[in-house]
């Protein structure tokens, strides 16, 4: 059990035993402050309301009821009846120490849940651009939370793979195949590729109805037709996988789970709807009316899920993926990452599978948005003379500028050592700069800030991880086997003892609320306290009593496995010099 579970429960406790209702809420913070304790329990003032009691009376049975056997030492009520915890030193080191000898740095798995995660999810008609760096990273990052803390993850990459452009595209491959031959040099850039077919739909004489004749001939499974989409799909599939190792993320080619893989359930959807009268005709369309999202009049909001010349739509994939993800893979949770533009149709798409029962009451369905990456300018980040920036340019851009950054700073590493050096801190930075922001809401995208030494960034954190690193190398110490008691004799101890222990509040947080930031915040704390440590508390300096610079060396043992933790979850690498 951590700190915060441990808490709750005595307090839950004390609060049946002074006579409170078996379900009385049982509030707990993290203090704000260090003069307040670690914690604060709050849950006086809702008891006094429903005993009619004052509230500071209240706490102080609650504290005279509370069995804080040793986990604390002082409880003091402050204001209208908080009650503030400081938790005992002796107790921290033990907790420590025990944390200290599991490669699990202590942290308790959860009850397993299978949790279903949509990200990434890149439409393949076009190259991956900056818009699925977002879903890819916060993605990724939650992704990993969720399987440290015991979770049957599911990875599904619903890439866009299928829709009317497709006719388009395959005609222009055609025509290019029989030109050149080869697929890969064809499609080697997704984006001229694109617009070129784009050009000769518009203005070339006979190409679009081509392409739609494409459309059609494709749909219904036309082999040849069917071979083009397939090469189209496999060389863009290729450019994702290209950005996926660059970026470091886990996603596979089994992952893929596209939009045509429910090609063939999309008609079932639309007959199960109508067979249940969710959905109905409308000016020869499929439509469902959702009165629960009705405007200020009274309208329903509209929702299509097939158009009057019988194509589906988004929706109705999203239908299918749904019943499939819940009856099929049976997730416990399903989440969705994609831009906060998208939440309505998340919304809808919801409102209308809980109707149809394509997922079960006990099943979430959590669309996880966030906002736009933008530019120093403010605006929807963009090249400089306005067009989508490709994922892999700017990730070889960032690798250029920490080579850069690096090639500054004195060392004696090798050429090798120090590239594979600008690599990590580059790809890192980007990583890092999205992952640390609150993802709902827009941010700017700073090359100067990502990439400086200070603050909370990714070279920071980086940086921290080798300084603590190169206390072991001075010492001569193996980080991993070391083995003493640890004491708590300092503020600064203390506040880095506590830190430590609260590593799996951040991640189960993590894993709740889809929120890598928390995780982000907690690490940056974590180096910024161990500084303070290390530069009030010496270690390896003359005159250091040996059980004091032991003891202090397991503190740094666990800051840096933390770190090092916590930066893998977050899928941002380490390195032992920089
Ligand atoms: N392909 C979509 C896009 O690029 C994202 C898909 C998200 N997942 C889903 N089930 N709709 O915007």
């Amino acid at each position: 059990m951590n700190i915060y579970q441990l808490l709750q429960q005595k307090f839950k406790q004390a609060l049946v035993a002074i006579g409170a209702p078996d379900d009385a809420a049982a509030p707990l913070s993290r203090s704000t402050r260090p003069e307040f304790g670690e914690y604060q329990f709050n849950g006086a003032m809702a008891l006094a309301k429903s005993l009619r009691q004052k509230p500071r009376d209240i706490a102080e049975k609650i504290v005279a009821a509370v069995e804080l056997d040793g986990i604390a030492d002082k409880l003091e009520i402050a204001g209208p009846g908080f009650i503030n915890v400081h938790l005992a030193p002796q107790w921290l080191a033990t907790q420590l120490a025990e944390a200290s000898q599991s490669p699990r740095l202590g942290v308790e798995q959860d009850e397993q849940q299978t949790v279903v995660v949509d990200y990434s999810s890149p439409n393949l008609a076009k190259e991956m651009h900056v818009g699925h760096l977002r879903t890819t990273i916060i993605g990724d990052a939650v992704v990993k939370a969720l399987e440290f803390m015991g979770h049957k993850v599911i990875r599904q990459n619903h890439m866009g793979d299928w829709g009317t452009q497709f006719g388009m595209l395959i005609t222009h491959l055609n025509d290019k195949l029989t030109q050149s031959g080869v697929a890969e040099s064809a499609l080697s850039d997704l984006e001229d590729f694109y617009r070129e077919a784009k050009v000769r739909f518009d203005n070339e004489e006979g190409f679009a109805d081509r392409a739609r004749d494409n459309v059609v001939r494709l749909q219904s499974g036309d082999p040849q037709c069917i071979s083009l989409w397939k090469t189209f799909v496999d060389v863009s599939i290729a450019h994702s996988e290209e950005v996926y190792e660059k970026l470091n993320v886990s996603l596979t080619r089994k992952d893929i789970k596209g939009e045509s893989a429910y090609n063939a359930d999309l008609a079932n959807v639309i007959s199960e709807l109508r067979a249940q009268n969710i959905a109905v005709e409308s000016q020869g369309a499929q439509a469902v009316f959702i009165q629960e999202l009705a405007d200020k009049e009274g309208n329903p909001a509209v929702y299509i899920v097939q158009k009057s010349g019988g194509g589906y739509l988004y929706a109705t994939t999203d239908l299918a993926a749904m019943r499939y993800r819940s009856f099929t893979l049976n997730a416990d949770r399903n989440l969705i990452l994609t831009d906060a533009r998208q939440a309505l149709h998340f919304k809808q798409t919801e409102i209308v599978g809980r109707k149809a029962g394509f997922i079960k009451p006990e099943q979430t369905y959590e669309h996880c948005p966030f906002g736009m990456m933008l530019g120093n300018d403010g605006k929807p980040f963009k090249t400089r003379t306005g067009g989508t920036v490709k994922l892999v340019e700017l990730l070889d851009e960032a690798v250029e500028r920490s080579a850069a950054l690096i090639a500054k700073r004195e060392s004696d590493l090798s050429v090798e050592l120090r590239s594979e050096i600008a690599r990590k801190v580059g790809i890192g930075a980007v990583k890092y700069a999205d992952l640390s922001k609150n993802r709902t809401t827009d941010y700017m995208f700073n090359w100067d800030s990502m990439l400086s030494f200070e603050g909370n960034t990714a070279p920071y954190l980086q940086y921290a991880y080798t300084r603590v690193q190169s206390i072991f190398r001075k010492a001569g110490v193996d980080r991993d086997s070391l083995q003493a008691d640890i004491n708590i004799g300092t503020e600064q101890e203390k506040l880095l003892a506590v830190k430590l222990l609260q590593y799996v509040e951040a991640i189960k947080q993590v894993t709740v609320e889809a929120t890598p930031h928390v995780l982000c915040a907690y690490i940056y704390e974590l180096a910024s306290l161990f500084m303070s440590f290390y530069e009030a508390c010496p270690i390896l300096k003359d005159g250091v009593e040996e059980s004091t610079k032991n003891s202090r060396l397991m503190l740094a043992a666990m800051t840096a496995r933390t770190l090092q933790s916590g930066l893998d979850l977050l899928g941002i690498e380490t390195m032992e010099n920089m």
